[in-house]
């Protein structure tokens, strides 16, 4: 139904202004060379060699485009050459070229190669303004899993890059990984948590620990998993029992390091979410986190945050990890989801040596850039932040009155800014919990076992918390 009324929108202006032609009314003269399509520039016309001087030559980048004046099947570049394109973005426009306002909608550039000319200042105006601290470079990407995905293989690029000493790959490297075979495929891996979610995608589904369903039938990879931290809420009151459940999970960790590495696997890399999500709101202390980045380091394994659901603002500051008050907290950072484009950002010698190591058509969407500086505008403007804060607050109070309140449905509240959870006695009772409370107008999600999480906008006010718990309370008053 939607999609059916999205084209049906679309259709008739698209075809009105992207000069689609009925085959019947296109037509092409077989003695010149110039085509007959409405609005079509009459050749190519060439200004500068290309890349011209207006162009950077960066990684793969073949030259930056002129997306407003490019039109049907001519791309433009920003040193005015206009040029017959029959390479479309990668095979990735199906309708040509054009500046209406759909076109941003239909066309999307091939970032890697044929970014547009505003490209570099859009990414510095939006996502390079909340770049994590020591974090100087961002890759876009689609998606969370595809981030995720990428920045595991930009770490497994940079370990070997670093064990070869920049001396390049050799012959056999480059003839055995044709065969998925060592020393050009090697056999390295990346440490992950009992209980975490990094996506469904072959890769990140090696480190997804979450739910079984995820994982069935697919064949994956012999990493090392740790145990995750399972703490007693408020943390405050089991400071003594959650350290020394901490104490073991980090042991077990370096212990995996060795073991695979005397394995021959060794671990080029630890995935590890601020709090882990759809694996049950599953929080640790900051001083585990800086403790595990120090194992991290002393190892040379690098340290991929996952902030795909906490970055964006929810717990009350930026990215979660900023919670843990560090100068260098990670090497990557991956996110996706409140940012609206997926990528992740990371350190200056984690950059792939080469272009089209880390690549794939699209590599995000500049018009998500534009909407992420207009976004955080408003975060900035608003201090949406500070309001996170307080609506925190407000909230985990009222879960911690709703537990004393009903003991035998509810524990384990627990959360950062407005990032929280809470336990239900059993999965029967959430699911029924949910229902119900959807029902009288409220939508919350599920996670982990028994798990509801609340995942709040930014937007999200004291009054709201409270409309909320009032609502929330009638429910749980059915179940006492
Ligand atoms: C922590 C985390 N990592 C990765 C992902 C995967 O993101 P996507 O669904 O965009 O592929 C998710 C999705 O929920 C997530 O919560």
């Amino acid at each position: 139904m939607a999609t059916s009324l999205i084209s049906r929108q679309l259709a008739l202006p698209l075809q009105r202004t992207l000069w689609l032609r009925a085959p019947g009314c296109r037509y092409v003269s077989k003695t010149a060379a110039k085509t007959h399509v409405e609005f079509d520039y009459d050749g190519p016309s060439m200004k500068t060699s290309v890349p011209g001087p207006r162009s950077q030559n960066v990684g793969a980048v073949n030259f930056f485009c002129n997306y407003d004046d490019s039109r049907g099947n001519y791309l433009v570049d920003v040193d005015g050459n206009r040029m017959l394109d029959l390479y479309t973005q990668i095979s990735s426009i199906p309708i040509g070229h054009s500046v209406s306002p759909q076109s941003t909608f239909v066309n999307r550039p091939a970032l890697g190669i044929l970014p547009p000319e505003n490209f570099p200042d859009k990414v510095t105006e939006s996502l390079l303004s909340v770049a994590p601290s020591g974090m100087s470079r961002v890759q876009t990407m689609a998606c969370g899993s595809c981030s995720n995905e990428n920045a595991f293989k930009s770490i497994f690029i940079w370990y070997r890059n670093k064990e070869r000493g920049m001396s390049g790959p050799s012959a056999e490297d480059l003839s055995s990984c044709m065969m998925n075979q060592a020393p050009g495929c090697p056999d390295l891996s990346i440490l992950s948590f009992m209980g975490a979610f990094h996506g469904r995608t072959m890769g990140c589904l090696a480190t997804t620990h979450s739910k079984a369903i995820h994982k069935l039938d697919v064949p994956s990879l012999d990493w090392p998993i740790a145990p995750f931290p399972r703490l007693q809420y408020p943390l405050e009151q089991f400071s003594r029992e959650n350290e020394q459940e901490e104490a073991r999970c980090l042991e077990e960790v370096e212990d995996l390091i060795v073991k695979w590495r005397q394995k021959g696997k060794p671990v080029a890399g630890i995935v590890i979410e601020p709090i882990q999500s759809e694996g049950g709101d599953n929080h640790a202390t900051a001083d585990f986190f800086r403790k595990l980045r120090s194992i991290a380091r002393k190892h040379g394994c690098a340290f991929l945050v996952d902030e795909v659901q906490t970055g964006g603002g929810g717990t009350g500051k930026f990215w979660a990890h900023e919670h843990w008050g560090m100068d260098d907290p990670a090497d990557i950072v991956s996110f996706s989801k409140k940012l609206l484009t997926g990528g992740y950002f990371h350190k200056e010698e984690l950059l792939a040596d080469k272009p089209y190591r880390i690549f794939n058509t699209w590599m995000g969407d500049p018009s998500k850039n534009l909407f992420l500086a207009e976004v955080l505008n408003v975060i900035r403007r608003e201090n949406l932040l500070e309001e996170v804060s307080r609506s925190g607050k407000a909230l985990m109070n009222g879960l911690y009155e709703l537990q004393a309140q009903f003991p035998d449905l509810l524990s384990r509240a627990r959360g950062q800014g407005t990032f929280c959870a809470i336990d239900v006695r059993d999965a029967e009772t959430r699911e029924r919990i949910m229902q119900q409370t959807r029902d009288k107008g409220v939508i919350l999600g599920g996670c982990g076992e028994k798990s509801i999480r609340f995942r709040p906008a930014l937007i999200f006010k004291e009054y709201h918390v409270h409309l909320f718990l009032n609502i929330f309370n009638d429910v749980l008053a059915q179940h006492k």
